[in-house]
């Protein structure tokens, strides 16, 4: 299994991926192409995970304009790859580059919706920061105060 960064290449495979672990959100195949394409307004950065040429995971980072913060979106590992360790390192990615960004504080949407990702999170260092309902935002700061929370940091 290997980490390489998303490019035109694998495209129609990592939007499978995301239609097929966010069925709801049609925002996640848009992403993707607009970060392929570069037309993004903000900086971002898409990996995928492969094994035998075929699309297993991927996680994304974007940054928003002139924030200390990042936010990672679009992270999913296919089941059958799950538990095996390709979420972890995908997000050693995530952390290296916000620290290549001079980025020390890293956070995620999620729902309850999904449950084992928030479990997962929280294992990987993750603290919950902020509630909406079922909507959550968790963090984790490797440097310093834990930011506060910014409506204008947050979409
Ligand atoms: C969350 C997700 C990305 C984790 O990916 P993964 O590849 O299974 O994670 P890893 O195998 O790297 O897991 C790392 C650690 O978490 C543990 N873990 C993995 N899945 C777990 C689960 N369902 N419950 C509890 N622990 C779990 C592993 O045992 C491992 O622990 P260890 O290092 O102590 O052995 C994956 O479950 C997923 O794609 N879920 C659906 C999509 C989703 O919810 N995305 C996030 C939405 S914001």
């Amino acid at each position: 299994m290997r980490l390489v960064t998303l490019t035109s290449k694998r495209l129609d495979q990592a939007i499978e991926l995301v239609r097929k672990s966010f069925p709801k959100d049609n925002a996640a195949p848009l992403h993707l192409v607009e970060s392929v394409e570069k037309i993004t307004e903000y900086r971002d950065k898409y990996w995928v995970a492969i094994d035998k040429n075929r699309v297993v995971g991927i996680c994304g980072i974007w940054q928003p304009r002139r924030s200390k913060i990042a936010w990672i979106s679009w992270f999913a590992v296919t089941p059958k790859y799950r538990k095996l360790g390709v979420g972890g390192r995908l997000i050693k990615k995530l952390q290296a580059q916000a620290r290549s960004w001079k980025i020390n504080t890293l956070r995620v949407w999620t729902t309850d919706e999904y449950k084992i990702a928030t479990d997962w999170y929280q294992r990987m260092g993750f603290d919950i920061i902020h509630r909406d309902g079922e909507n959550m935002v968790l963090n984790k700061t490797t440097k310093g105060k834990i930011p506060p929370i910014n409506m204008t940091d947050m979409y």
